[in-house]
Parts: C-alpha cells; structure tokens; sequence
C-alpha cells in the first residue's frame, strides 16, 4: 500500500522535483497549490516525467476550512512536506505583512490540522538566510541563529520556533527541518525547472536568460567584497539532489528512525563558490560565453556562505552528487527547451 504524502507549493521549483522524487520511491503524492508563483501545467510535466499524475488541488495554506476538507477528503496522509511560502528575500523588504501573514499562517493551520487528521510527521522548508553571515565557515547546524536580514529570513526563523515550540507542547508531530542553501539547476528531463514571474531575482535562472538572449546582461552584484575573487560565495546545490533530500527525511520520519522529535539538517554541497567562478564553469560547461558587468551590491545579500554537511550525510546518509558542471548544463538545458516550447 503506497503511503500517502502532501506536498504544499508541489507546483513550486522545490517541489515539483520532490513530487517527482517521491513517486520515484513508491509514494503516493498529493499537491495542494495556491498557484500564485506556479502554473497547473507543471502536474502535467510531472506526469511526463513519472508516468504517474499526482492528485492536485488548488488551495491556500490560509484557507482553513479548506485545508480542514482537504485532509478529510485525502483521507491517510501520513506526513506532509511543507513548500508553500512567499520566498523572495527583497519582496519581503517591501511586503513584510504579506510575507508574516502568509508564511506563518500557513504553517499555523498545518500544525493544527495535523493531529486532527493524524498525520505524523511534517518536512519544513528552511533556509541557510536562517544563519545571516556565519562567524565561522562552512556553517554547521549548531552555528547560532542570527538576526534576520529580511522578514522572508525571519518567517523561517520563527516558523522554526512554531514547529519547536509544538511538538514541546506534546502534539503528536515528528518534524525534520531541511536548511537549504542554494538550490539551482533542472530535471534532466528538462521537462520540470525553475520558471520564476518576470524579471528573475535569483542568479541562475537571470544567468540562463542572459545567456540565451532574452536579458542583455548579467550584473554581478559587487566585486569588492572579503572572497578571493571580491564575488559573493554561495553553495549552490543541484536541486534533484535537494529533492532526494526529502524522501530521506520524509523515509527517516515514516520508519519511525529519528534521534528526536525535531531534527535540524544543513542540505548543501560542502564547497563554496563565487558569482564570478560559477560564471566561469557555466561558460566551459556549455560552450555559451556569458555577458556579464561587475555592478554594486545588493542591498541584503550576505558575503560568504557555504555549508558543513556532514550531519545529513551520516545521520541521513544523503549526499550531494551532481557535479556543478552537470548541474549548471541542466539549467541551460531547461533555458533551451522553454524556448522550444515558447515558452521564454
Ligand atoms: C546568489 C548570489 C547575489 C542575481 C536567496 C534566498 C535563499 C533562497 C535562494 C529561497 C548573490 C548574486 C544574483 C544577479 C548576482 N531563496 N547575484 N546577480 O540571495 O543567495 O539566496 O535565494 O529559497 O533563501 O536568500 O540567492 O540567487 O539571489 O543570489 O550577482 O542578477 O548571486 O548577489 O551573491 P541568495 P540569489
């Protein structure tokens, strides 16, 4: 009997990959999706690449009663993933009650529909934003939480503490928080990727843009900070691996194999690499010579983070695989086939 798993945001970048990965491992997917920031075509896409079309249903974290029905409806979901958030770190600058309102509502209702429906376990989204600029690097789980840079860190910060301060309450949940650091890349398929709403914000997916015409240039956002190029340093992680991730997690919780109730894990490569040099290795990986200008900093943007990942390799025996060659081709991969498509 195939077990029942909800994915929130399942339409999403994160999420499409892990509903993927999920059917993968046997799992029986159901979506719930708001749809503010994805397209409904991505089930489709999914179903392509899987064989298997996911159950979805268009609905808003927020909307308790419908979430309450939902559970009702899908009746045995043993555990949740939780995607579903407003993820943009500048937006969250301009928007700071959107960003309150939704990313820790949402969560509330989950938590609180949770044992109604007895549904054991829940996987958060977190984030390395959770950690702002690390004293010491790479960055373990035991790093201390610092003052959020923006609320949409923030949000994480706290729906962390949420998750905590719940399962302290004695609520029936098991919970592992997954911190990721920079996901990036596509499905090999190239079928299923990441397709941010206009002028995108994060660097890969502008990278790609630029590179197949559709953005003149690529700024780099300062050239003059403390790194050994003066480019700020990421640890960008292929984002099929991060989705592996959660089957470990989601596969840790349902066997019943935590260390305890709330468990922390970095997701991340290991190895920290500049703008400058990722522009690099794009350009050798794909033959595509980028167009790009050093410009001033970002407002908010860390210098340097990259993280320590031994925990999640030996307590979940997961690692990160794909070479950032192999990783960087399938974003240009996916650029190219949307441009098939028409669809970029
Ligand atoms: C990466 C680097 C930029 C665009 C954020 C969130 C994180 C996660 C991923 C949601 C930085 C530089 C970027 C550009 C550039 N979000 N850059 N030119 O800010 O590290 O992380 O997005 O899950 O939680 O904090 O990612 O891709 O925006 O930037 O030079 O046009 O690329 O300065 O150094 P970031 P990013």
């Amino acid at each position: 009997m195939k077990e029942k798993i909800l994915v929130t945001g399942g339409t999403g970048y994160i999420g499409s990959h892990t509903v993927i990965e999920l059917q993968n491992a046997g799992y029986d997917v159901v979506i719930i999706d708001n749809l503010s920031n994805s397209n409904a075509d991505v089930i489709d896409n999914i179903e392509q690449v899987t064989g298997i079309r996911p159950a979805f249903e268009k609905l808003d974290c927020l909307d308790y009663e419908g979430m309450d029905a939902l559970f009702t409806k899908y009746k045995g979901i043993k555990a949740v993933i939780h995607f579903a958030a407003s993820k943009a770190v500048g937006e969250s600058v301009q928007k700071p009650l959107l960003y309150y309102r939704n990313n820790i509502g949402s969560l509330v209702n989950l938590l609180e529909l949770m044992p109604k429906h007895g549904v054991e376990g829940i996987v958060f989204s977190s984030s390395c934003t959770v950690y702002g600029q690390p004293d010491e690097l790479p960055v373990t789980e035991k790093a201390p939480i610092k003052k959020a840079e923006s609320p949409y860190g923030n949000t994480k910060q706290i729906n962390e503490q949420i998750i905590r301060d719940t399962v302290t309450s004695g609520a029936p949940i098991n919970a592992i928080l997954l911190r990721y650091f920079n996901p990036i890349g596509a499905h090999p398929s190239a079928l299923v990727g990441e397709l941010p709403n206009g002028v995108p914000q994060n660097l890969i997916p502008f990278l790609t843009q630029t590179a197949i015409g559709i953005r003149e240039k690529l700024s780099v956002f300062g050239n003059d900070y403390n790194t050994p190029d003066g480019s700020c340093i990421r640890d960008y992680i292929y984002v099929v691996d991060l989705a592996k991730a959660h089957v470990v997690a989601i596969n840790r919780i349902l066997e019943k194999k935590q260390k305890a109730q709330v468990e922390v894990f970095n997701i991340g490569t290991g190895r920290g690499l500049s703008v400058l040099e990722l522009i690099h290795i794009f350009e050798t990986a794909t033959g595509v010579k980028l167009n790009y200008q050093i410009a001033g900093r970002r407002a908010g943007d860390i210098e340097q983070v990259w993280a320590n990942p031994e925990l999640a390799n030996k307590e979940l025996g997961w690692k990160a695989e794909t070479s950032m060659e192999d990783t960087l081709r399938s974003a240009w991969n996916w650029q190219l086939k949307l441009r098939e498509r028409g669809i970029q």
